[in-house]
């Protein structure tokens, strides 16, 4: 009889700890939903200035810095594909038609589109069959630099040229002298005329992607001229399956923008890791002729050559935006319990060594249980990648603060939607999940993906 209320007492106890616990982690994460409060618009704000954008998947003969490539394919005849520019509160009509020999779809890297424009097979749409057309339409909420690919057979769909980029102007990038994207990428090809077709090669998947000679625009390099005084706005862009590009300028230049999303003020650049999905925007007035290298992978590889010639010119003056990324940060934060948290993990085949594909909490896409968050309510994501490979972790629709590596407070003042793991590696990030539906989330490195390291995450 004793005994049994001394074990009664004490799991009341332990529920009441418990009860506190939660309610407390509940309180705190409220008071940091607070910080974040409208901060970005919920709702589309159209201003019903309509872009219409035909797009079209197709098999094309394209030209690589070695050569003809044939069995290339590609949206609208090139690859990179069309450079789509918008402006805030325009709205982008696609109708989309499918020329490839296998199905397809669209999604829009970083943009938060509705659920139904996500373009993720068999959670937004139906995947789209070669020779249909599907409509794709929304308007950005955001201004910035975003990205669009296949979201179906990545590893092949996206390594044979698939991919374009859309820039939402605002009054302050409409300020820059000139403003230029710069696609990264990296193409592995069988002789001068073919990409190798070997795609989701086991030593790719077991490693990290498939990774070939490093392109810009489709180039080795880029090389272009700027009058001194120029405003100069450079938008970088990660497509490759799987190459990191770690991008160190010769000058002072600043960050403007990651991952698409302003910084509150722009901040003196520092050699950054550009993975598969991420973008970063730089600004800088042309003094000095300048070189962009990619330092990641030896030896280093050129990827931009800039030329300060001609008549001096005086920019543009303009206002930077006015944005708010909340400061959070603090050993609160780093001390929060995770909300939810993903194992990065390899398949293992029959107790061997042999990674056969990918996975996240132990379960390749399809065996995955989502989970399910609220709309409004800050989380804390936890990436806990217990292999020892890069992954590059991404989150359709939303945008996140990274807060802690490895259990230490690690600041970044910036929103990602794409952070890099490398191997062993622990990363905490927050997020105030404010557009509601099912997003796909993923490693971007393509052949991690499509051999299973995706699931979804449900905003309620
Ligand atoms: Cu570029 Cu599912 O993403
Ligand atoms: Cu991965």
């Amino acid at each position: 009889m004793q005994s049994k209320n001394t074990i009664t007492a004490l799991l009341t106890c332990i529920v009441l700890v418990a009860a506190g616990l939660w309610l407390l982690q509940h309180s705190f994460a409220k008071k940091l939903s607070a910080e974040f409060k409208d901060a970005y618009p919920k709702e589309e704000q159209a201003t019903g200035v309509i872009v219409e954008y035909p797009l079209i998947a197709q098999p094309s003969t394209i030209k690589l810095p070695s050569g003809i490539i044939q069995n290339a394919w590609t949206y609208n005849g090139t690859t990179p594909g069309p450079e789509i520019r918008l402006t805030l509160g325009d709205t982008l009509r696609i109708p989309f038609t499918n020329n490839l020999p296998q199905e397809t779809t669209v999604h829009f890297h970083g943009i938060r589109v509705s659920h139904a424009m996500d373009g993720v097979p068999g959670v937004t749409q139906e995947p789209i069959q070669p020779r249909e057309t599907f409509v794709y339409e929304f308007t950005p909420k955001d201004p910035g630099t975003f990205w669009f690919h296949p979201h179906v057979r990545g590893a092949e769909q996206l390594e044979r040229g698939l991919y374009g980029t859309i820039i939402v102007e605002d009054a302050y990038s409409k300020s820059a002298t000139i403003d230029k994207a710069l696609v990264l990428d990296d193409w592995r090809l069988s002789d001068a005329h073919t990409i190798n077709e070997h795609f989701n090669h086991p030593h790719d998947i077991t490693h990290d992607g498939r990774w070939g000679d490093r392109t810009v625009n489709s180039k080795t390099h880029e090389e272009f001229v700027v009058q001194p005084g120029s405003k100069v706005r450079l938008r970088l862009v990660n497509t490759a399956n799987g190459r990191v590009f770690r991008v160190r300028f010769s000058e002072e230049v600043s960050l403007v923008a990651v991952d698409g999303m302003y910084l509150e003020e722009p901040m003196v650049y520092t050699d950054m890791d550009i993975a598969p999905g991420n973008r970063i925007d730089i600004e800088f007035i042309a003094t000095d002729n300048m070189t962009i290298h990619d330092t990641f992978w030896s030896p280093d590889h050129l990827l931009a050559n800039i030329i300060v010639e001609g008549e001096g010119i005086i920019p543009r003056a303009a206002e930077y935006p006015t944005v708010h990324i909340p400061d959070w940060n603090n050993e609160e934060i780093v001390a929060m319990r995770p909300d939810i948290e993903y194992e990065l993990t390899g398949k293992q085949n029959h107790g061997s060594m042999v990674t056969h594909g990918w996975t996240l909490n132990g379960n390749a896409y399809g065996e995955d249980v989502p989970f399910v968050i609220t709309e409004d309510e800050v989380v804390k994501v936890r990436f806990n990648n217990t292999s020892g490979r890069l992954h590059p972790m991404h989150i359709h629709g939303q945008f996140f603060k990274v807060v802690a590596k490895n259990g230490e407070a690690f600041n970044e003042p910036f929103w990602r939607d794409t952070v890099l793991l490398y191997g062993g590696e622990v990363v905490d990030v927050l997020m105030n999940p404010i557009d509601a539906g099912e997003w796909a989330l993923h490693c971007h490195i393509q052949e991690h993906a499509e051999s299973g390291m995706m699931t979804t995450l449900i905003v309620e």
